[in-house]
């Protein structure tokens, strides 16, 4: 059965209505505020916006559950566009490692980094990891996120990877939507030690052509970077993708700066994420196309890193900026895309209006679901969020707290579920 609410007396709605492509520059503080706004929802949609006394005397109005909003803040639900959402356990001796002053490569180099999370991966079952990524997936719900991307790429060989993009497509019951991506080339596997070439053309021969066919995934995404893929592999990579029918994305210049914004823009990828060593011509080459930046600064807070992304440089130069968790054990394990706004605002000064923007409109342009999401406008998906606050600048201001009080997803309200009663290390 579905429900009709009525959400009324909001004293900021943000509505983030505007023009039907990215936000850029200015347009990306603009977030379409109704003062005292008011949302009806009916079969999963939203069906009407505006000012709550217009709303309360509509005739479709008067059978809806009614919600009061009065004082409080009513935004549309984070999309959360970069996640490893299906992953093995936390990394806490790579953790404190880097608390000791070791770097990303040298976690990596003694037993930690990506490798050892697919070794857990792969002696994993699928039930453990669709269980577990469950879990993650409900409190990104609790913290406001309503759709969701999902990588793979710590299987790295066909069961694995199968196994992973199986555990993210799998759920009938699913509290929130989710888009998967195919990371094989995330990091060169064991079997192939050496022999990076040689993976990557089996990934294009092999791998990419069974998951389309498959249709376990919407995208394919590739980590371009020292100690991963050259340019050169990356583009064989992308390029297969493309004559699949999946969606480029890349992960460019976290580390070090080999040239992966070019290709994304040369391979029309939906967006090029992270961005740490991006170069100026990068930024004026990035702001001329239609490739998302995807900043992800949860990953630099939590590697102990000072180097954000120049997130005013890409703003002031046009390009459309996006923000999102980048959810995965090794760099990034946080669920809560309010966090990320505010790393985003204290680190890489983004105004709190611009970093709303960029986690919600500018999210579902980096994965080309804006027709439905990422705004509060008539005939999309209701997923909004009800927050406990007065003013939107509370969500990065009080930082590392949670203002959700409801999360909408599809018309529905989440429900807060209870951890299950079963161990997860039983499974
Ligand atoms: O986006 N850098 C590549 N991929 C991830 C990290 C993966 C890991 O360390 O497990 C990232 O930061
Ligand atoms: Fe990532």
């Amino acid at each position: 059965m579905t429900s009709t609410y009525l959400i009324r007396g909001a004293k900021q709605l943000l509505t983030l209505r505007g023009a039907a492509g990215p936000r850029r520059g200015p347009a990306l503080a603009d977030l379409g505020i109704i003062l005292d706004g008011a949302v009806l929802i009916e079969d999963g949609i939203i069906k009407e916006v505006g000012p709550s006394r217009r709303l309360t005397n509509l005739a479709s109005a008067r059978e809806a559950t009614e919600i009061e909003a009065y004082g409080k803040v009513v935004l549309p639900g984070f999309v959360d566009s970069h996640t490893h959402l299906v992953c093995g356990p936390p990394r806490l001796k790579d953790y404190e490692m880097r608390i000791a002053g070791k770097t990303y490569a040298e976690i990596a180099a003694n037993g930690g980094g990506i490798l050892s999370t697919v070794r857990s991966v792969r002696s994993w079952t699928w039930r453990r990891l669709e269980a577990e990524a469950r879990k993650v997936l409900r409190r990104m719900g609790e913290h406001g996120t309503t759709s969701v991307e999902a990588k793979s790429g710590y299987g790295l060989d066909e069961t694995s990877e199968f196994k992973l993009l199986r555990a993210a497509r799998h759920w009938d019951a699913r509290p929130l939507d989710i888009y998967s991506t195919f990371l094989g080339a995330h990091a060169v596997p064991p079997e192939f030690e050496g022999r990076a070439d040689d993976y990557i053309s089996w990934l294009c021969t092999d791998m990419i052509p069974a998951v389309a066919r498959r249709r376990l995934a919407d995208y394919a995404d590739v980590y371009c970077d020292q100690n991963a893929f050259t340019v050169e592999q990356s583009r064989r990579y992308l390029q297969a993708a493309r004559l699949a029918g999946l969606k480029p994305r890349i992960h460019a210049s976290q580390f070090a700066n080999l040239g992966a914004v070019q290709l994304a823009v040369e391979q029309g990828a939906m967006s090029a994420d992270h961005l740490e060593q991006i170069a100026e011509a990068e930024v004026r080459a990035l702001a001329q196309s239609n490739v998302v930046a995807t900043l992800l600064p949860g990953s630099v807070f939590h590697i102990g890193s000072s180097r954000y992304p120049p997130a005013r440089q890409l703003i002031e130069a046009g390009a459309a900026v996006a923000l999102a968790t980048d959810f995965n054990p090794g760099t990034s394990p946080t669920y809560n895309m309010q966090m990320v706004l505010a790393l985003a605002c204290t680190q890489m000064r983004m105004t709190p209006a611009e970093a709303i923007a960029a986690a919600t409109v500018n999210g579902a342009h980096a994965l080309g679901i804006a027709g439905q999401v990422g705004s509060i406008e008539a005939g999309k998906q209701a997923d909004l969020l009800l927050m406990d606050i007065s003013d939107y600048r509370e969500i990065p201001y009080h930082f590392g707290v949670n203002q959700v009080e409801l999360t909408f997803k599809r018309g529905e309200i989440l429900q807060k579920e209870k951890e299950p009663a079963w161990d997860i290390n039983d499974l």
